[in-house]
C-alpha cells in the first residue's frame, strides 16, 4: 500500500487514478483547485469510480509516499505549492507530463533528484468536471532506477504499461517529434485530416526535423527516419482526431505550445540550430493572446 497525491486531476490525472483505484492497494488524495465530489472514469475495460480523499487547500495536505504531478506544463509553479505539505524526505515526486523538462521546471521546487519524469501516452479527454474518457489504453516511459521501479509497481495488476528506460531523454524527445508537428493542426484548426494534404505535410516534415536536429544536440538518439514516421503515424489516425493542442485552442484554454515548440526554438538557439518553422508555429499561435498560450 502507498499513499498517493495526484496534481492535477483531469484527463491524465483522473486516469492515473482509476488504474491506482484498480490495484486495491492505495490509498488516494486527489488535489484540486476546486471540490471534486467525485471522480468517474470510463475506460476501456469499463466504468472506475475513484474511491480518494479530495483537498482543495494545499495548507491541509498531508505527507504521501508519491506525488503525481498531472497538471499542464506551464502550471508547474502553482502545483509546487502543494509540495511542501505533501512531501516528507521519503517522498518521490512523478512529473507526468509532455514536453522534455520535468526537471528543469520542478527543480526550483524540489532536490532534482526526488524527480522522476515520466511521459505518458494514453487517447484520453475530460469534458466535465470529474467525468474522464479514456479511450486507449496507457502507456509510460519512466527512467530506470530505484524511484522509476517504486513507479512501475504502484501500478502493477492495472492496465498501465510502464516501461523503464535508461534513455529517458531520446524517449521524452521521440514524444516531443510527435507533439512538435501537432501544432499544424492548431494552427490550422483542423483535425488530423490535414496532415493529408501535400503541403501540409511538408510543413510537418521540418518542423520534426527541426526537433529531431535540436534533440540530438541535447543528446537524444534519433534517426532520420522520425519525420517521416511522425507523419505517416498522424495519417494513420482517423482523420477526425483532435490533439490536444487543438482541443484546448478550441476550447480557449491555454495552450502548451511553449512545452511542445517554444522548447526546440530555446535549445536551437543554445546550440546555433535555426528552427524557422516552430518559432513560426509559436509566434503564430502565442500572437492569439489572452487565454490561448502559455
Ligand atoms: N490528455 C491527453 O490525452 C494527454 C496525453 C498524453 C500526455 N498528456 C499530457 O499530460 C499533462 C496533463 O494533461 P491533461 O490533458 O490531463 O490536462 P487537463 O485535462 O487540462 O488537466 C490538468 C488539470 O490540472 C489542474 N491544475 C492546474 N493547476 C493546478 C494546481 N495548482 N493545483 C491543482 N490542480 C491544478 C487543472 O485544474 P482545473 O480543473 O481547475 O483547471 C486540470 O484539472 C500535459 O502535460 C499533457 O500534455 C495529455
Amino acid at each position: 500500500m502507498a499513499r498517493v497525491a495526484i496534481v492535477g486531476v483531469g484527463a491524465i490525472g483522473g486516469t492515473l487514478a482509476a488504474l491506482l483505484e484498480v490495484t486495491g492497494r492505495h490509498e488516494i488524495t486527489l488535489c484540486t483547485r476546486r471540490p471534486l465530489n467525485q471522480l468517474t472514469v470510463e475506460t476501456p475495460d469499463g466504468v472506475v469510480t475513484v474511491k480518494a480523499a479530495n483537498v482543495t487547500d494545499s495548507s491541509l495536505a498531508k505527507p504521501v509516499d508519491w506525488v503525481l504531478v498531472a497538471t499542464k506544463a506551464y502550471d508547474a509553479k502553482s502545483a509546487a505549492a502543494w509540495l511542501p505539505s505533501l512531501c516528507s524526505e521519503n517522498t518521490s515526486v512523478a512529473v507526468v507530463q509532455n514536453g522534455v523538462e520535468h526537471r528543469e521546471n520542478f527543480s526550483p521546487f524540489l532536490k532534482p533528484d526526488l524527480i522522476l519524469p515520466v511521459i505518458i501516452e494514453c487517447p484520453v479527454e475530460r469534458n466535465q468536471v470529474g467525468i474522464v474518457h479514456q479511450r486507449g489504453p496507457a502507456r509510460m516511459h519512466a527512467e530506470a532506477g530505484r524511484q522509476g521501479s517504486g513507479f512501475a509497481q504502484l501500478f502493477s495488476g492495472s492496465s498501465a504499461k510502464v516501461e523503464l528506460t535508461d534513455d529517458f531523454l531520446t524517449a521524452a524527445w521521440r514524444k516531443l517529434c510527435i507533439n512538435s508537428a501537432g501544432a499544424v493542426t492548431a494552427l490550422t484548426m483542423k483535425p488530423a485530416s490535414v496532415f493529408h494534404d501535400a503541403a501540409v505535410g511538408e510543413i510537418a516534415l521540418g518542423i520534426v526535423a527541426e526537433c529531431v536536429a535540436v534533440g540530438r544536440a541535447e543528446g537524444a538518439r534519433l534517426d532520420d527516419s522520425m519525420c517521416q514516421t511522425v507523419l505517416d503515424a498522424y495519417r494513420a489516425q482517423p482523420r477526425d482526431s483532435v490533439n490536444s493542442l487543438l482541443a484546448d485552442r478550441m476550447a480557449g484554454r491555454p495552450m502548451e505550445i511553449d512545452t511542445r515548440n517554444g522548447v526546440i526554438v530555446r535549445k536551437g538557439a543554445k546550440h546555433g540550430i535555426k528552427t524557422p518553422l516552430n518559432q513560426m508555429a509559436v509566434a503564430l499561435l502565442q500572437s492569439l493572446g489572452g487565454n490561448h498560450t502559455s
